[in-house]
C-alpha cells in the first residue's frame, strides 16, 4: 500500500515528503512526523489527490499557515496536504479581490490597504492563510473575515469543484460550515476609502497586538474561544494562571489565552495544560471553555 501511495502521489505531480516533522509546519513548533506531507501546486493536482484519497479511504488533513493547530507527539498517520503554487496568487481589480487560499492574510491586509481598499485592515497581524482564516472565521472584536467574502471556490472531499455564493456559506463566531471541503479561492468585495483612515486602523491594531499579545513566541494564537460577552483571557487571568507551566509550555504572562512553547514543549504538555485550565475555569465559574485551536490526533 505504501508503495502505491508514493507512486500515485508522484503521478499527480505533487511534492512529497515522507516522515516529515510537523513541528516544522506549526507556529507552536510542536508535532511528530506525518507519514506523507504533500505540497500541491494547482487545482488539477488537488482534485486528483482528493479523488485518490477518497477512493482509498486514506486519512488526511489540510494545513494552512499552521498557526491554529496542535498535532500530537505521535504525528499523523496519513497525508497532510499543503497548498502552494497557484494557491498563493491574488489579483486586485478596482474594489474586487480574487485570492488563492494559501495567501498570507496579514500580507493581503497590507496590500489591499496600499490600494486604498478597506475591509481587511483589521486582519493585519493575524497569522495564517486566507483559507485557514475563512475556515475558522478568524477576526477581531471589530470584525470577522466572513463579512467581506462575496464568493468562494472550493473542492469537496470527493474531488468536485464548486462555487459557493453567499447563500451557501454560513458563519458564526470562529466557525464556518466549510468542514468537508478545501477552500481554494476567495472573492472579496472591499470599499474604496481614504488611505489614512485604513492606516490608522492598521497602526492601532498593530500597536494593540504588540502590547497585549506575546508576539514573536512559539504560540498558536488564542487557545480558547471566548464565552459569550466575555474574554477567555480575562477569565484565565482572574485565576492567576499567567506563567503557570506544565513541562516546557506555559500560560503567557502577557495574555492568558495564549500558551507558549518555551523550547521543547510537547503536545502532551499542551493537552495537560489545556485540560488543567479548563478544569480550573469550570470549578471556579462553572464555564466550559471550548478550544479555538484544532487538536489533531
Ligand atoms: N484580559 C485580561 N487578561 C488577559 C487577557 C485579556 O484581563 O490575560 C482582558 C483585557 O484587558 C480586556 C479583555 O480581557 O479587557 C479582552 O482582551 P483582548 O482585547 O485581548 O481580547 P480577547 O477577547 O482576549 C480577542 C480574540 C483575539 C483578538 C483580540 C483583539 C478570541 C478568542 N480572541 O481576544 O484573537 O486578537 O480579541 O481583537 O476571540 C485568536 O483568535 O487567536 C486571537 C488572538
Amino acid at each position: 500500500m505504501n508503495k502505491n501511495i508514493l507512486l500515485e502521489l508522484s503521478l499527480i505531480g505533487c511534492n512529497i515528503k515522507q516522515n516529515e516533522p510537523l513541528s516544522k509546519h506549526t507556529t507552536l513548533c510542536i508535532g511528530g512526523n506525518a507519514d506523507y506531507f504533500v505540497e500541491i501546486f494547482n487545482e488539477q493536482q488537488l482534485i486528483l489527490l482528493l479523488k485518490f484519497i477518497y477512493k482509498n479511504k486514506i486519512k488526511f488533513y489540510i494545513i494552512g499557515g499552521g498557526s491554529n493547530i496542535l498535532f500530537s507527539d505521535e504525528g499523523f498517520r496519513g497525508i497532510i496536504i499543503k497548498l502552494c503554487g497557484d494557491f498563493c496568487r491574488y489579483c486586485i481589480q478596482e474594489n474586487k479581490i480574487v485570492c488563492g487560499s494559501a495567501v498570507n492574510l496579514s500580507f493581503l491586509s497590507k496590500i489591499t490597504a496600499d490600494k486604498e481598499l478597506s475591509g481587511l485592515e483589521y486582519f493585519v497581524g493575524i497569522p495564517g492563510t486566507v483559507g485557514g482564516a475563512i475556515y475558522g472565521n478568524a477576526g477581531t472584536k471589530n470584525m470577522s473575515i466572513s463579512s467581506v467574502i462575496d464568493k468562494l471556490e472550493i473542492v469537496d472531499f470527493i474531488g468536485i469543484k464548486k462555487i459557493l455564493n453567499k447563500k451557501d456559506f454560513n458563519f458564526e463566531y470562529r466557525k464556518s460550515n466549510l468542514q468537508n471541503c478545501v477552500i481554494t479561492k476567495a472573492f472579496f468585495v472591499l470599499k474604496k476609502t481614504d488611505k489614512n483612515d485604513i492606516l490608522k486602523v492598521i497602526l492601532q491594531e498593530t500597536d494593540k497586538r504588540r502590547k497585549t499579545q506575546p508576539i514573536g513566541t512559539k504560540n498558536a494564537g488564542c487557545i480558547f474561544k471566548n464565552p459569550k460577552n466575555d474574554s477567555a483571557g480575562r477569565i484565565i487571568d482572574s485565576l492567576n494562571l499567567k506563567n503557570y507551566s506544565i513541562g516546557d509550555v506555559k500560560v503567557s504572562n502577557i495574555h492568558a489565552n495564549f500558551i507558549i512553547n518555551e523550547n521543547n514543549g510537547s503536545a502532551r504538555d499542551m493537552l495537560n495544560l489545556i485540560d488543567f485550565i479548563k478544569n480550573e475555569v469550570k470549578k471556579k465559574y462553572g464555564i466550559s471553555l471550548e478550544t479555538e485551536i484544532k487538536i489533531i490526533k
